[in-house]
């Protein structure tokens, strides 16, 4: 299949524009930009894009790309520092700007490019750069520059290698799409043959080629890549061979253990393991406010419960499936370079089951090759429901990092009513799929109020709803006064715990989604 390889320098939003090519029906696949490109490059290969960095290219220990890049005769296009690392190798010149060049700038364009093509003069780009080319390197020149008159797009004057200094994968650049699409489709002549329907196709061929007669275990969580791993498994194999595990920490949303096991009961599941350990959950919790003990106790509670289970229906020696995605591999450091912060950590990736399995060949992430939007493209494509494969995403700790300070049982049922209240409230209002993630907090906090003539002393609820395309980023949703006084309104009234709902209008960053 056609690919561009993007070499990752480290930058956040790397994994942005493999999904932009991707989303162009280009596969795309990310490799650490330092890692050397024997057996990296094959008959397949129809370009590389670099990265951006948090490392000045300057700077002695920044990573830098494997010299034979060059000499492939591929098209290379380098972003920030991907172009400021081409001229610097080259012999040009890369300095510290005075002031850090951040937000949207119009592009003039000096000179025709078939990266450019199609593009208007003065188009908006977005620039987030505390360096710029000096100086060319022989061979290059600009094409196109930014009001401050800085270098926006540089090219090289008879080979396929161009620059741009802003960063067309984040949607803040106008016609960052057709950036990309001249370089994929133009410049590298790479053909559209990335589709869910050929993965589809190959991932259950590969499952049954690997799986034999064997048994495979699925954790599921209800969540959407999960659900889909569950509906991808009984697509393929045959149900006696799946065994799908599910534990319920008491921490869920109202009613989404039943219904978690009945979906899976309709998609065919014959073994469904339905483990209630909410007592277990609710009891390690207690006295216990801060966010990330509680993570950690949630994370380990999970690891015991699935090791007893396992022993429990001797089920040790089958395939452990998991819905890791293309995200969680990169992000867990396995595709970024050494050099590259390592975000976050998954505990899915971390625990002690995932690992022995892995050292076993007995590990199955039928996703790992997908993003998120992928994932759900895939859901309806297996004929899950649009309800399921749509839904808010929900942090595997669950409602414990919605309830601040302690968590108990009465907490978290008043939680569980609160939101289901507002969930419901905003697919009434047809507001449901224009958020990204809405969902209620309980603040550790009481005030005042009144019912009839009686002083009533109730909890804060917090509601938040926001907009992002991967989490990373997140706005305000901009709520309709009215909504939000309705919504609130009936959430006191059928709610007499709660004395008064409040709205968080903090974007993302420099608050984070979640409250913990
Ligand atoms: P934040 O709060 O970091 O959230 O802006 C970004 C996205 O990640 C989810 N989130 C979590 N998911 N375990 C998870 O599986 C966690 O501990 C966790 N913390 C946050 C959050 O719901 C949002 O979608």
């Amino acid at each position: 299949m056609d690919t561009l390889l993007i070499l990752d320098f480290g930058s956040q939003t790397t994994q942005l524009i493999a999904r932009r090519i991707r989303d162009l029906g280009v596969y795309a696949r990310i490799i650490p930009g330092d890692s050397s490109l024997d057996g990296q490059i094959d008959e397949d290969t129809r370009g590389l894009v670099l990265s951006g960095s948090p490392y000045s290219v300057y700077e002695p220990d920044s990573p830098r790309p494997d010299p034979a890049l060059l000499s492939l005769g591929l098209p290379v296009l380098g972003i920030c520092y991907g172009v400021q690392r081409l001229i610097h190798d080259q012999g040009g010149t890369v300095a510290a700007l005075p002031k850090r060049e951040f937000g949207r700038a119009a592009v003039h364009t000096l000179a025709p490019s078939p990266l450019l093509d199609g593009l208007p003069d003065g188009f908006i780009s977005w620039m987030s750069h505390g360096d710029t080319v000096r100086s060319l390197a022989p061979g290059y020149r600009i094409v196109a520059t930014t009001e401050n008159e800085l270098p926006a797009v540089i090219v090289h004057e008879d080979q396929p290698i161009y620059g741009l200094q802003f960063h067309p994968e984040v949607t803040h650049s106008e016609h960052g799409e057709r950036l990309l699409e001249n370089f994929a489709l133009r410049i590298c002549g790479a053909r559209k043959q990335w589709n869910v329907e050929t993965y589809l196709q190959n991932i259950r061929e590969e499952t049954l080629r690997t799986v034999g007669d064997k048994r495979v275990l699925l954790l599921t969580s209800g969540g959407v890549d999960s659900t889909v791993v569950a509906a991808l498994l009984l697509a393929t194999l045959p149900a006696d061979q799946v065994h799908l595990m599910y534990i319920d920490s008491g921490l869920m949303r109202k009613n989404e253990s039943e219904e978690v096991a009945e979906l899976l009961g309709r998609l065919g599941a014959r073994h469904l393991h339905v483990i209630d350990a909410s007592d277990r959950f609710l009891d390690v919790l207690k006295g216990i406010s801060d966010p990330e003990e509680k993570r950690r106790v949630i994370g380990d509670m999970f690891i015991h419960v699935q090791e007893q289970e396992i022993n429990r229906l001797s089920i040790q020696n089958s395939y452990l499936a998991q819905g890791t995605l293309y995200t969680d591999m990169i992000e867990s450091g396995k595709g970024v370079g050494k050099k590259a912060d390592v975000i976050k950590s998954h505990h899915n990736v971390r625990s002690p089951l995932v690992e022995e399995k892995r050292k076993r060949g007995l590990l199955l992430e039928p996703l790992a090759e997908l993003y998120k939007d992928e994932v759900r493209r895939l859901g309806e494509r297996l004929g899950l429901a649009r309800d399921t494969v749509w839904r808010h995403p929900f942090p595997g700790p669950g409602l414990a990092v919605r309830i601040l300070g302690e968590v108990t049982r009465e907490k978290v049922r008043i939680l569980q009513n609160a939101d289901a209240i507002y969930i419901e409230e905003l697919k009434k209002r047809d507001l449901y799929d224009q958020i990204w993630q809405a969902f209620s907090v309980m603040l550790p906090l009481r005030s005042v109020g009144v019912a009839g003539d009686i002083r009533r002393y109730g909890f804060v609820l917090a509601l938040r709803a926001v907009v992002s395309r991967d989490g990373m980023t997140a706005d305000v949703y901009p709520f309709p006064t009215l909504d939000l006084v309705e919504i609130s309104s009936r959430i006191t009234n059928e709610i007499p715990e709660i004395g008064r709902v409040v709205y968080d209008v903090s974007s993302k960053p420099p608050a984070t989604i979640e409250w913990e």
